[in-house]
């Protein structure tokens, strides 16, 4: 038996990769695609999770993070920079250490997870808190990276999608073919992108016979794609997906198009009834913008747009540890408090509600 291996090794044949690049991998892939019989249930459909919070830093991202990290080791730069709203941080902070380049990140200030900040910090970078949101964060980033020797690894720099393409050559291994539908979280668009570019590429390597439908769905308060205009103060506690100018717009148009897909939006409020449901219901804990895809079934299946007996495929991108504090209160907002009891069996058995044995 041998370990995975990460997508660069795994998939280096479907890759921009050479005996000149060095792999830079902490094993990310891999991922697992769970049947999720609660929501097959809620739907008629044959729904499946990709759990991409598996992944070493907890996210997707880590995917495009070894391809955009090792190129650019290749090309021998010393500093990679990038702008986040959270997620891409932690990640291009743990591929630079593991390269032993530099890492400089830029987040908007006070709106990332705790979790997310801490592994930046954790893993080294040089993490700059920016007064502005992640849009005026990317636009800094890119200035940065014209005018300096540092590197940028946003989703902007094509390697970042090439590499998260392989989630979906995964799911047709699992599968043996491509789903009816394909639902994702949208932020910047980049994975949406990314899962269409890799279906399409096993479609015409005969991996598979079709072509999923594309489904994205942005928050409410953050939804450009949705609006068709530019979102100027965008808002939604999914703050993983809090971007009003997605970096990978006309691709994301080109995926929908030539997918019949679709983009929606979501308020807060569904999201987090539908982050409820996937960790009470289905038992995967899940940041709060990775619950969209949930959200974005629901209501796509109660409007009556998702075939029963159809095969649908969530990603769910982050891990819920990275922004637990969701889970801590109970739907009308109020603090959820675990019972303290003392040293003593039967007052924990009557709080439990147990009947003693006899
Ligand atoms: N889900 C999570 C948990 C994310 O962190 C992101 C993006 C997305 C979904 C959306 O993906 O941007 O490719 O459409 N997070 C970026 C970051 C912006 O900085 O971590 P997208």
């Amino acid at each position: 038996a041998h370990q995975w291996r990460g997508v660069l090794r795994e998939y280096a044949d479907r890759l921009d990769i050479s005996d000149a690049t060095p792999i830079i991998t902490l094993g990310e892939g891999g991922t697992p695609l769970i049947p999720a019989d609660a929501l097959s249930h809620r739907t008629g459909a044959k729904v499946w999770v990709k759990y991409e919070g598996i992944n070493p830093t907890g996210s997707f991202k880590d995917r495009g993070m070894t391809m955009a990290v090792s190129k650019a080791a290749e090309h021998g730069a010393k500093a990679v920079i990038c702008a986040s709203t959270g997620n891409t941080s932690a990640s291009a902070a743990a591929y630079a250490t593991h390269a032993g380049l530099t890492a400089a990140v830029l987040v908007p200030e006070g709106k990332i997870a705790l979790g997310k900040l801490a592994q930046a910090i954790a893993h080294g970078a040089e993490l700059i808190q920016v007064q502005g949101n992640f849009d005026d964060c990317l636009e800094m980033a890119r200035e940065l990276a014209n005018n300096y020797p540092v590197h940028l690894v946003n989703s902007v720099n094509p390697d970042r999608i090439e590499g998260q393409k392989t989630a979906a050559f995964e799911v047709i291994e699992v599968l043996g073919d491509a789903p009816d539908f394909h639902i994702v979280p949208v932020g910047n668009a980049g994975n949406y992108t990314a899962y269409h570019r890799g279906y399409t590429e096993d479609l015409v390597r005969k991996a598979s016979t079709k072509l999923p439908r594309m489904f994205g769905f942005q928050a409410a308060g953050s939804a450009p794609l949705v609006l068709g205009r530019v979102v100027k103060n965008p808002e939604t506690l999914a703050s993983a997906i809090r971007i009003g100018n997605p970096a990978s717009w006309e691709l994301a148009l080109a995926a929908r198009e030539n997918s019949d897909g679709y983009f929606g939006s979501i308020t807060d409020d569904k999201i987090l009834e539908a982050y409820r449901i996937l960790s009470a219901e289905v038992g995967i804990f899940v940041e709060p913008a990775s619950a969209i895809s949930v959200a974005g079934l629901l209501e796509r299946s109660e409007a009556g747009m998702i075939p029963k007996g159809s095969t649908v495929v969530l990603t769910v991108t982050g891990h819920g540890l990275k922004d637990p504090q969701w889970a801590l209160r109970t739907a009308d907002g109020d603090e959820i408090v675990p019972t303290v009891v003392p040293v003593d069996a039967d007052e924990i058995a009557s709080v439990l509600g147990l009947v003693k044995a006899r």
